[in-house]
């Protein structure tokens, strides 16, 4: 599939708002996924022909990270922690269900290119374990029962809202908003860190524990502002 030209303007509007153009590449090479559905050879060659760089060099980039997909997509990314915390409450019995139930395994698309699988590494939601996420929206505390019942309702086409309240958009949009070049207003949508995040600091707060250069403890009045789940 070839590069738009629509999407060759906002590869080189990424480009343009950083001081090094060439950190623009991962925002890009989200960019690219949400035009094709994963770094795909022609993505590559655009992000190297506008950011002057070698497609090996591009390429050697997009193959670092689990987040860039060498091959298509399946139309949601489904993703479940199985890192320790997650594993222990219950994240290895999920990952189990959400197999059955796709019919494909880790890095595999199911059958009917519906669900695109990954165990995923801690999220930083531990507080929250065991979570799953789905087109990087988080579906905290979730049962295997819980998380089979989310795969149908996708695939019978209802609307899903993940459990802190976005609605799952699919692999594409969700990779376009990532990307940062339209947030499509959704930047504020759901909650920041709740109660449950901030409670270490709340403990060291009133125990008069504070960070080893003496600065404030307690969390900061923005994050505290911030809407709660
Ligand atoms: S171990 Fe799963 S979110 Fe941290």
């Amino acid at each position: 599939m070839s590069i738009s030209e629509q999407a060759r303007a906002e590869l080189a509007e990424l480009a343009g708002r950083y001081p090094v153009a060439r950190s623009a590449l991962l925002p890009m090479l989200h960019l690219v996924q949400s035009e094709e559905g994963y770094v795909s050879p022609e993505g590559i060659a655009a992000c190297a022909e506008t950011l002057g760089l070698s497609t090996a060099e591009v390429a050697a980039v997009s193959t670092f990270y689990t987040m860039y997909k060498r091959r298509p997509a399946g139309k949601h990314h489904v993703g479940v922690c199985t890192n320790t915390l997650c594993a222990l409450l219950g994240g290895d019995a999920v990952w189990e269900a959400v197999r059955e139930r796709a019919g494909a395994d880790h890095d595999e698309v199911s059958p009917d290119g519906l669900f695109d699988l990954e165990r995923i590494e801690c999220q930083a939601a531990c507080t929250h374990a065991p979570v799953m996420t789905v087109d990087w929206e988080f579906f905290d505390r979730t049962t295997p029962a819980q998380a089979v019942e989310v795969l149908d309702r996708l695939a019978a086409g209802e609307e899903v809202r993940s459990t802190r309240g976005p609605v799952v958009r699919g692999f594409r949009a969700a990779e376009r908003t990532i990307s940062g070049i339209d947030d499509d207003g959704l930047a504020g949508d759901g909650p920041n860190a709740d109660d449950l995040m901030l409670a270490t600091l709340h403990a060291a707060a009133e125990r008069g524990v504070g960070p080893a250069d003496g600065g404030p403890a307690a969390p900061s009045a923005a994050v505290e502002g911030r809407p709660q789940a």
